[in-house]
C-alpha cells in the first residue's frame, strides 16, 4: 500500500473513520434559498462520500437561520423543518461508508445576509472602520455584488455589542443546532471557532476589547466558546464527538490571535469536551494578499507547524489543513505530527481523491491548479464551481455515455486543455478517440500559462497521462486540414485549435524589439519562429541551441533556465493588461525584469478570479511593477513607449515590448467541416475566448452535445 498511514482507520470518541481523509468544511452556496439541503447540495457531498472520504465536514451552516448567514444559500440548522433533508443527506453519505459532521456556526460580524436585511451584527466590541485593497481591483459587475453590504439604508453594517442575554441566546442556539444534527444522524459536529465568526471574534484580542468576564485574558476570551462546548456536551451526551475548528494564528492583524493563544484555547476546548482540534488560520480579509495566507493557504503546508505543536501540547487528535501535499501528509501522519488530513480545494478538484490514494492510483489524481475560482464564486454570492472539475455542482448531469452499438470514432483537433479534456471525456464515454496537435507537445496556450503559474502545468500533465491511460491515439507535430479530416470519416469532430493571437495595429509594433503573444511563446517554448527571426544572431544561436538540446520542451526546465537567461532586456513594457499580460508580468518580474503594464481597459485581468487577481496585482505592485489602466494612443519607439491616460501624456524607457493583445476565435476549420456535413463542435478559445476554466467547461458542454446529437 503506497500510503498506509493515510489509508488507516482512526477512532474519534464513539466514531471510527475508515481512513484519514477529511473533507474540510467549504461553503458551496448550493443550499436552497430557504436553507434546506436540496438535491444539488446532496449530490455534491454524496459524490465525495463515494470518492472514499473518511469524514466529510459539511460546510458552514447557521444555527440562527435566516440570521447569522455569510452567504445567501446557506444551510440552516435552526428548526426541525430542516431535519428531513439533513437526514437524507446523512443517509446518502452513509450509504457509501462515509461519515459526516456538520459545521455548526454563527457568522457574527461576517453575517452579510444580516447586513442586507438590516439586522445588526453581533460582536464582542464595536469594530473600527475597515478598508479593503481588493475593491479597486473589481469589475463593475463584481462590485455590484458587494452593494448589499451597504444594507437597505446604505449606511453599512450596524453592530450590536453582545449583552449577557445575547450570549446566552447564542449558546442555546448552538446547543439546539448540535442536538438537531445528532437527531438527523450526523456522526459528529464541528464547532466553528475560527475565521472571524462569532466565537473567534471573542477569541481574537484584536476584535474583543471587552472588560467583562468575556474579555482580557485568553481564558476570558475563550469563555464564550467553552460555554458553548459545555452546553453542546450537555445536549448531545458524553459520546457524541465534538470537533473544534480554531485559528492557530491571525495573519496581518495587529494584536490578533497568537499561536500561544491558540494552544491555550485548544486546551480549554479539550477540557470542556472537544474530541479533536481542526487547525486553521485567519487573516485580515480587507487584504487581497491576506486571504491567500489564511484561511486559503497559498504556500504549501502553511499551517503544518501549528498542527504539529497542537498535537504535542493539546493531546487530542488533530486535523491539519492548508495546501498539504498527499505525500507530505503521509509522512507527517506516520511520524505522529497530526492525525487527519483536511482537504479543501484538492477534494473539490477530484472527488475520487481518497479512493485513488488508497488504491495506489496516485498518478490519476486530477490536480487543483490553485486558481481560486471556487472561493471567488462565494465572494460574489455565486454557487461553487471548479476550473478543472466541471462536474462540481453538476453531479446530477453526468456526461452521457455513447449508446451506439459500435464505439463511435471521434477526432479532436488541438491539444490544449479544451482539446485534451474533450478527448478524455469522449474516451470515458466509450468512443475511439484520435487527437491531432500541430505543435511537438500537448498543452497549447496552457503551456505559456504554466510558465507563468506553475500549477497550470499540473493540469497539462494530468490530461496527457489520462489520454495515455484511456488509449487515446495522439499525433503531435500534426496539423490537419479539413480534407484530411473528411477523408477519415469520423462520427464527430471536436475543433479545439485555439485563437489567432497576432498583435493589433499599434504604432511601432513591427520593430525587432517588439513581440506579440505568439512570437513570445515561440521564443520561450519553441514552435512559432517569427520571434526568433527578430533576435540578434548571438541570441538566435542561443535559443536555437536550447531548442536543439530539447531544453524548451519540459516546462519545468524552461521555468528554471529562464531565471538564468532570456532573450529580453531589463526594461519590458507589456501592452495589454488582460490575463495574458498580467501573468506574463508575473513571470518577468520573478525573473528580475522591470515591468510596466499598459492596460487599455478599466480593470486589470478581469478573466482571473477575484482572489488570484488581487494576489497577483498586489504582489506585482509590491515588487515595483507599474500597472496603468485606461491607456490610449500608445506609440512604441525604439527606446521609449509613449502613451496617454486621459489628457496626460507619459513615456516609459524600454528595452523590449510585448503586445499581449489580440486574440480572435479561430473558427475557420469548424465552419468548413460543418459546411461539408461533418458533425462538429468547437471547444475552448476557437469558439470564444476564455481561460483554462472556460476551455474545460466548453469541453464538457460540447462533448455532451456531440454525444446527444
Ligand atoms: C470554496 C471554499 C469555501 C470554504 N468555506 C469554508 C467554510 O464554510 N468553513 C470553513 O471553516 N472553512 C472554509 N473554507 C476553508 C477550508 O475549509 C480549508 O481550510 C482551506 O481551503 C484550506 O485547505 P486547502 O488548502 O486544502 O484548500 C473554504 C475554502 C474554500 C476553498
Ligand atoms: S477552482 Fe481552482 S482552486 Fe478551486 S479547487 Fe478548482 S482548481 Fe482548485
Amino acid at each position: 500500500m503506497a500510503h498506509p498511514a493515510l489509508s488507516s482507520p482512526l477512532t474519534l470518541g464513539s466514531l471510527t473513520l475508515k481512513n484519514r481523509f477529511v473533507m474540510a468544511a467549504m461553503g458551496s452556496n448550493f443550499a436552497e434559498s430557504d436553507g434546506r439541503c436540496g438535491e444539488q447540495l446532496k449530490a455534491y457531498y454524496e459524490a465525495r462520500a463515494a470518492g472514499g472520504c473518511g469524514l466529510i465536514i459539511l460546510e458552514t451552516t447557521s444555527i440562527a437561520y435566516p440570521a447569522a448567514c455569510s452567504m445567501p444559500n446557506m444551510v440552516g440548522l435552526s428548526s426541525d423543518d430542516f431535519l428531513p433533508d439533513l437526514t437524507d443527506l446523512v443517509n446518502r453519505v452513509h450509504a457509501h461508508g462515509g461519515k459526516i459532521a456538520a459545521q455548526v456556526n454563527h457568522s457574527g460580524k461576517v453575517s452579510q445576509e444580516d447586513v442586507a436585511a438590516g439586522r445588526p451584527l453581533l460582536v464582542p466590541s464595536t469594530p473600527g472602520k475597515k478598508s479593503s485593497d481588493m475593491l479597486p481591483l473589481l469589475t463593475r459587475e463584481e462590485l455590484g455584488n458587494f452593494i448589499k453590504m451597504a444594507g437597505p439604508d446604505g449606511r453599512g453594517p450596524q453592530y450590536q455589542e453582545m449583552t449577557q442575554a445575547d450570549i446566552d441566546t447564542v449558546i442555546e442556539q448552538f446547543a439546539n443546532a448540535a442536538e438537531r444534527c445528532q437527531r438527523a444522524g450526523f456522526d459528529a459536529i464541528e464547532l466553528h471557532a475560527g475565521h472571524g465568526y462569532i466565537l473567534s471574534s471573542f477569541l481574537s484580542p484584536a476584535v474583543n476589547k471587552r472588560s467583562d468576564r468575556y474579555g482580557g485574558s485568553v481564558a476570558n476570551r475563550a469563555r464564550f466558546m467553552v460555554e458553548v462546548i459545555t452546553a453542546i456536551r450537555a445536549a448531545v451526551g458524553e459520546q457524541f464527538p465534538i470537533i473544534v475548528r480554531l485559528d492557530a494564528y491571525e495573519y496581518r492583524i495587529a494584536g490578533g490571535i497568537s499561536v500561544d493563544d491558540f494552544i491555550a484555547a485548544g486546551k480549554l476546548a479539550a477540557a470542556a469536551g472537544a474530541c479533536a482540534i481542526d487547525v486553521s488560520a485567519y487573516s485580515n480579509t480587507g487584504s487581497g494578499q491576506g486571504f491567500t495566507e489564511a484561511p486559503i493557504a497559498h504556500i504549501e503546508g502553511s499551517y503544518r507547524q501549528f498542527a504539529a505543536r497542537a498535537k504535542r501540547e493539546i493531546k487530542l487528535p488533530i486535523i491539519a489543513v492548508g495546501r498539504i501535499e498527499i505525500d507530505t501528509a503521509e509522512r507527517d501522519i506516520a511520524a505522529g505530527r497530526y492525525d487527519l488530513l483536511g482537504l479543501g480545494r484538492k477534494i473539490i478538484a477530484d472527488e475520487q481523491l481518497p479512493n485513488k490514494i488508497v488504491e495506489g492510483r496516485h498518478s490519476e489524481l486530477r490536480p487543483c491548479i490553485y486558481c481560486y475560482i471556487c472561493v471567488s464564486q462565494i465572494f460574489v454570492n455565486a454557487p461553487l464551481c471548479c476550473a478543472v472539475n466541471t462536474a462540481v455542482g453538476r453531479e446530477r448531469e453526468p456526461v452521457i455515455a455513447s449508446t451506439a452499438s459500435h464505439a463511435p470514432s471521434m477526432v479532436v483537433v488541438g491539444g490544449g486543455p479544451g482539446g485534451m479534456e474533450s478527448a478524455r471525456l469522449l474516451a470515458e464515454a466509450g468512443c475511439q478517440v484520435t487527437l491531432y496537435e500541430k505543435e511537438p507537445q500537448l498543452g497549447g496556450t496552457a503551456r505559456i500559462a504554466a510558465l507563468a503559474y506553475e500549477p497550470n502545468g499540473r493540469l497539462i500533465d494530468y490530461l496527457a497521462a489520462e489520454l495515455k491511460r484511456l488509449n487515446v491515439v495522439v499525433h503531435t507535430n500534426s496539423a490537419v486540414t479539413s480534407e484530411q479530416l473528411a477523408a477519415l470519416q469520423p462520427d464527430g469532430v471536436v475543433v479545439a485549435c485555439g485563437a489567432d493571437r497576432s498583435a493589433p495595429a499599434i504604432s511601432g509594433k513591427d520593430q525587432h524589439h517588439v513581440f506579440d503573444g505568439e512570437e513570445m511563446r515561440g521564443l520561450l517554448l519553441g514552435g512559432d519562429d517569427r520571434g526568433l527571426k527578430k533576435l540578434s544572431p548571438l541570441y538566435r544561436l542561443m535559443v536555437r541551441s536550447a531548442q536543439a538540446l530539447g531544453l524548451l520542451r519540459p516546462i519545468g526546465l524552461v521555468r528554471l533556465f529562464s531565471k538564468l537567461w532570456m532573450p529580453l532586456g531589463h526594461r519590458v513594457v507589456i501592452v495589454g493588461g488582460g490575463l495574458v499580460g498580467v501573468e506574463l508580468a508575473e513571470f518577468l518580474v520573478e525573473r528580475g525584469r522591470k515591468v510596466t503594464v499598459l492596460n487599455l481597459d478599466a480593470t486589470l485581468s478581469p478573466e482571473l478570479s477575484i482572489v488570484r487577481r488581487a494576489k497577483v496585482i498586489l504582489d506585482l505592485r509590491e515588487h515595483g511593477c507599474e500597472l496603468h489602466n485606461l491607456c490610449e494612443n500608445i506609440e512604441i519607439g525604439r527606446h521609449q513607449v509613449h502613451y496617454q491616460i486621459g489628457e496626460a501624456s507619459h513615456s516609459v524607457a524600454v528595452d523590449n515590448v510585448i503586445v499581449a493583445l489580440g486574440a480572435n476565435p479561430n473558427t475557420g476549420l469548424a465552419d468548413t467541416l460543418a459546411a461539408s456535413g461533418t458533425r462538429v463542435v468547437t471547444v475552448g478559445d476557437c469558439g470564444g475566448i476564455g481561460y483554462i476554466d472556460g476551455a474545460m467547461l466548453t469541453a464538457r458542454q460540447q462533448v455532451q452535445a456531440l454525444l446527444a446529437s
